[in-house]
């Protein structure tokens, strides 16, 4: 087996993948940006020199890199459309050229608001820009006919990155007592960054094209999540609810764009880490939790009483 190209590892999900894909003792050879990474890489750069500089034959390339902002792709669209589809599409068709298999991070915001779980084949119809550059990157890999993996995330958390962990954020924010704004209508699926890792292990062997969903099993609006937090970081009150519309935020958003991950669980044999297991970590990582959570099993989050937010 050759190795795993991982383009963005110096990022929040390329870092945590090239960790835990060595730790499985898989050769990875890491490009970015960042420090201490293998090789030096920019979406702008002709693809072609990173391809020639590989220090050895590659079967894999992990793409995790780009602009990750949602926010950020509505307010400069067409600056991030060079990055995401533009200077993406060039890396991609260079792997493919090089017969390296390609494995594109794509994103639950390819669905808009619809019926509920999203499965693989349902119709996309994504309402921002970050979205739209996502859905555009799946059509070409498809349209190439060439062997490619698309991963569809949820919102990925890694309590073990606590700087850049929004689970670890909140929680700090939360003992610290910061206020926090969280929305009672818009839907999150936190997801463990390691599920991931686990899913590209067993694609590795797998051959051919794939296309599949990462998500938790605990869907929980931002504001439970939040509340839940916060309390158990000892300032609920540090948390306000409020309406998606009302943060105005840059990107339109659905209200729930929950990823099927049966897929995951029956023919890749993932099972996701639960909830409970994330907010336990988040909380470690920021400084304790005063109240220990459950163990076992997710369970879907219920937002509190309305009175118990103010
Ligand atoms: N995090 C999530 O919840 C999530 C969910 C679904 C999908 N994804 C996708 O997963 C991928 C990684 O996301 P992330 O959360 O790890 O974001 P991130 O921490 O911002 O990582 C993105 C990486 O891309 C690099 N990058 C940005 N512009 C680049 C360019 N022009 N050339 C080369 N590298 C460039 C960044 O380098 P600098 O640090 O130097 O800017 C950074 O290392 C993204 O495609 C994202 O859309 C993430």
């Amino acid at each position: 087996m050759g190795a795993i190209l991982i383009a963005g590892a110096g990022g929040f999900v390329g870092a945590r993948l090239a960790a835990d894909l060595r730790a499985a003792g898989i050769p990875v050879v890491t490009a970015g940006r960042g420090h201490g990474l293998d090789l030096c890489f920019d979406l702008h750069d002709e693809p072609g020199r990173l391809l020639r500089a590989l220090p050895r034959p590659v079967d894999d390339a992990v793409v995790a890199c780009g602009i990750a902002s949602v926010d950020a792709c509505s307010r400069e669209p067409a600056r991030a459309r060079l990055v995401n589809v533009e200077r993406t599409r060039i890396l991609l068709a260079a792997l493919l050229e090089h017969g390296i298999r390609p494995i594109f991070l794509s994103s639950d915001l390819v669905f808009g608001d619809g019926a509920l779980p999203h499965r693989e084949g349902a119709p996309r119809r994504p309402l921002c820009a970050y979205g739209r550059f996502k859905a555009e990157i799946e059509d070409f890999l498809w349209r190439t006919g060439r062997p490619a993996v698309v991963i569809r995330a949820a919102k990925l958390v890694n309590p073990a990155d606590p700087t850049r962990c929004p689970l670890v954020t909140l929680a700090r924010r939360a003992r610290a007592g910061l206020p926090v704004r969280a929305a009672r209508d818009q839907w999150i699926t936190p997801t463990f960054c390691g599920d991931l890792s686990r899913l590209i292990r067993t694609l590795l062997p797998r051959p051919g094209s794939h296309l599949v969903h990462v998500a938790g099993d605990t869907p929980t609006t931002r504001f439970a999540l939040a509340h839940l937090v916060a309390g158990r970081a000892g300032h609920p009150e540090a948390v306000r609810g409020c309406g998606l519309a009302e943060l105005r935020l840059p990107a339109e958003r659905p209200r729930n764009a929950r990823l099927d991950n049966r897929r995951l669980r029956e023919v890749y044999g993932v099972a996701p880490t639960a909830l409970g297991e994330l907010l336990r970590s988040a909380l470690e990582a920021a400084g304790g939790s005063r109240i220990p959570g459950p163990r076992g099993r997710a369970r879907t989050l219920r937002p509190p009483p309305a009175a118990a937010a103010g």
